[in-house]
C-alpha cells in the first residue's frame, strides 16, 4: 500500500506503549513468558484453524515471535511481521538460536505489508487495537485480500462491550482486578491502553469483519474485555 498520501495513517509511529524501546521489548517478552501459557495458546489456535504441514501462515503484530516460532514446527512456512524493529530483531535472534529455517520475520504492518503469496491462515493477537477504526477496516480488507479462498483469519484483541452503563466504574474494576492479579505494570499499561490506543466496541469489530467479507464462525467474549474471532474467507462465488 503506497504511503505517499498526506492523510495516510503512519502505523510505524508508536501509540500508547512504545514497542520500539529495547528495554520495553525485553521486559514485554519476559512478562508474557511468565504470565501467559504461550504453548497452550498456540496449541489452541492451531487446533482452531486446523493447521496442516502444507500451510503457509501469516502472523501480524508478532511481537517477540513466540507464536510464529511455535507454528513453524507444524506448517510449511510462517511469515511474521511487526512494525517495531526491536520486536523483529528479538524474534529473529530466537529463530536463529532455534535453527528455524521456515520462519521469516519482517518489519512491516497491517497497512504496509506487501505479500507475494496467498496465505492459508492469518493470525493476529493483541495488535489490531493499535489502529483507529477506519484503518482497522483497511487492515482487515488487506488481510482478506491476501488469504486464499476458504482461508482462516484468527483475531484476538481487547474489545469493549457496548452495553455498559457506567464505563468509569467498568474500567476502574478492570484496572484494579489486573493490579491484584498481574501487578502494577500491566495495570498502568491498561490505563495507557484505554486512554491512547484504539480498542473498539464489540458490535463495531463484528461489523468491520463482516463488511470486508468475512464469515464469523466463532466470536468469544471473555474476562470482560477480551474477544477472539475465527473468521473464514468465503469460497469464491459462494
Ligand atoms: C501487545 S503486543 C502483542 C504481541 C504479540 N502478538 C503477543 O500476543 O504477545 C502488540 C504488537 O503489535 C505491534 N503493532 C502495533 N501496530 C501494528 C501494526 N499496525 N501492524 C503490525 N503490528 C503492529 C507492536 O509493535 C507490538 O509488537
Amino acid at each position: 500500500m503506497k504511503q505517499n498520501s498526506k492523510w495516510h495513517y503512519d502505523e510505524f509511529e508508536q501509540v500508547g506503549v512504545d514497542y520500539t524501546d529495547l528495554q520495553e521489548v525485553q521486559a514485554y517478552d519476559l512478562r508474557m513468558q511468565k504470565l501467559r501459557n504461550i504453548k497452550q495458546e498456540c496449541e489452541y489456535i492451531r487446533g482452531l484453524i486446523k493447521t496442516t504441514s502444507s500451510d503457509c501462515i501469516l502472523e501480524i503484530g508478532t511481537g517477540t515471535g513466540e507464536l510464529a516460532l511455535d507454528f513453524s514446527a507444524y506448517c510449511r512456512k510462517v511469515i511474521a511481521i511487526d512494525v517495531s524493529p526491536r520486536m523483529i530483531e528479538l524474534a529473529q535472534k530466537k529463530a536463529k538460536s532455534q535453527n528455524k529455517s521456515n520462519v521469516e520475520f519482517q518489519n512491516a504492518g497491517f497497512l504496509t505489508y506487501e505479500s507475494t503469496e496467498g496465505f492459508d491462515a492469518i493470525v493476529t493477537q493483541l495488535s489490531l487495537h493499535h489502529l483507529p477504526d477506519y484503518w482497522k477496516m483497511i487492515a482487515l480488507r488487506r488481510s482478506y485480500e491476501i488469504l486464499k479462498d476458504g482461508g482462516k483469519f484468527y483475531l484476538r484483541d481487547v474489545v469493549f462491550p457496548a452495553q455498559i452503563k457506567d464505563y468509569d466504574g467498568y474500567f476502574r474494576k478492570i484496572i484494579s482486578g489486573l493490579r491484584k492479579v498481574v501487578g502494577e505494570k500491566i495495570a498502568e499499561e491498561t490505563e495507557v491502553h484505554i486512554k491512547e490506543e484504539f480498542s473498539t466496541l464489540d458490535w463495531i469489530m463484528e461489523g468491520l469483519l463482516k463488511s470486508v467479507g468475512f464469515n464469523i464462525e466463532q466470536a468469544n467474549y471473555y474476562d470482560g474485555f477480551m474477544a477472539s474471532y475465527l473468521c473464514i474467507k468465503k469460497e469464491h462465488g459462494v
